[in-house]
């Protein structure tokens, strides 16, 4: 087992990554604080991994709460139901919500926490590989709105991430690699050894070798600690962490978020991204070259949807603002080395955007 520790003072916690962590005798038992505890999951899950936690937690009071699945169900009116199942159940302030499952369970149970009773105490039990690389870490937490993604929401940090690998062998094909696409971010905005140590190890990891996931997941994890130290709330260096996200997004947007899973659509955003990177100059053809093939060795997809270069520039809002000077994008200054720059031309991204977007 590896444990990655998120240091933010008096708010640090522990990441603990490794197989067999829930059941008896794992760490879950010792990182769970309180004796009230909530388990929310959905249905999915639950059937599959909810009795492992439960005797990971002998001789506490276990209540449950189990949303439907998927990210359709992560609305405020979800959030809404998860208070009613801690108040009809009588939990109080010492209670601690633990949310088993995937990005939207672990988003939507972070927020209900960060809101009953003004915060309680909350554990992440990340159950994809992108919630074991990504969601479950750093206290971003919410649910969609009508009007957009993520727009309600709140910054409440886990007092601790179990991490099972175990987890992963039930996991869809697709949505593995769709959370590879997030590990090979790491490596390629903050990490260069680690994208160097991707190209040797994705076919080990496309075959869920546990030993390379553990060494995949726990490498992710401490960019990703170490990022969110130094800028918890976002305000400047965790911008990195969106490489390829600008460009991913338009693209989910465009497509009505249900063509590409997230990690899809940063793939394509990524590969984007890095050209752009070349085409002003900041990096050597290669680097986006060594990209696409990382990606695409493990098995992501990387052309763009055709909906045009007009569409996709006002899906990035730039439209507007480039002619205001204030184009920002997350770009490549090296391999292992992203930087957000407002100084991208408007012809090459143009013409960028009209290679890839038609
Ligand atoms: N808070 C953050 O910092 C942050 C960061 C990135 C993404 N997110 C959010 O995360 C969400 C996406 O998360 P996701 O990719 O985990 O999607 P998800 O939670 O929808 O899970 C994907 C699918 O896999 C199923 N599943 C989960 N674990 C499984 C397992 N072990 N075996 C079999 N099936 C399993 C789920 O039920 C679901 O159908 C989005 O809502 C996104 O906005 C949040
Ligand atoms: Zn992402």
């Amino acid at each position: 087992m590896r444990t990655v520790n998120v240091d933010l003072g008096r708010a640090t916690y522990p990441i603990d990554i490794g197989p067999g962590l829930l059941g008896d005798g794992g760490t879950l038992g010792r990182r769970v604080p309180g004796a009230d505890l909530l388990v929310l999951s959905n249905e999915t899950i639950a059937p599959l991994y909810l009795a492992r936690v439960k005797a990971g937690l002998r001789d506490r009071r276990v209540g449950e709460c189990i949303l439907p699945d998927g990210e359709r169900y992560k609305t405020l009116a979800t959030a809404s139901r998860v208070f009613d199942a801690l108040v009809e159940q009588r939990f109080n302030r010492d209670a601690t919500l633990i949310a088993l499952g995937g990005g939207v369970v672990g988003d939507v149970g972070g927020f209900a926490a960060a809101c009953y009773q003004r915060g309680i105490r909350f554990v992440q039990i990340p159950t994809t590989l992108l919630a074991q690389v990504d969601s479950s870490v750093g206290g971003k937490t919410g649910v969609n709105h009508p009007g957009g993604k993520n727009l309600i929401g709140a910054f409440h940090q886990p007092v601790a991430v179990v991490a099972d690998t175990d987890c992963l062998g039930t996991l869809a094909d697709r949505e593995l690699r769709a959370g590879l696409a997030e590990v090979v971010k790491y490596g390629c905005s903050a990490d260069a050894a680690l994208f160097e140590w991707l190209e040797r190890a994705v076919p080990r990891l496309i075959a869920r070798e546990p030993a390379m996931l553990v060494e995949a997941i726990a490498r992710s994890c401490e960019i990703k600690a170490a990022i969110v130290a130094r800028d918890e709330r976002e305000d400047g260096v965790r911008a990195i962490l969106n490489f390829g996200h600008t460009f991913g997004h338009a693209i989910e947007a465009a497509t009505g978020y249900e063509r590409y899973l997230h990690g899809e659509a940063v793939a394509i955003g990524m590969a984007i991204a890095a050209d752009l990177s070349a085409r002003i100059g900041l990096v050597a053809g290669s680097v986006p070259q060594r990209l696409r093939a990382l990606l695409s060795a493990a098995g992501l997809a990387l052309e763009a949807p055709r909906f045009g270069a007009a569409r996709a520039r006002a899906l990035i809002g730039m439209d507007k603002k480039v002619r205001g000077g204030t184009v920002r994008l997350v770009l490549l200054a090296g391999l292992g080395a992203a930087e957000l720059r407002s100084d991208v031309g408007d012809d090459e991204l143009t013409r960028t955007l009209e290679e890839h977007f038609g």
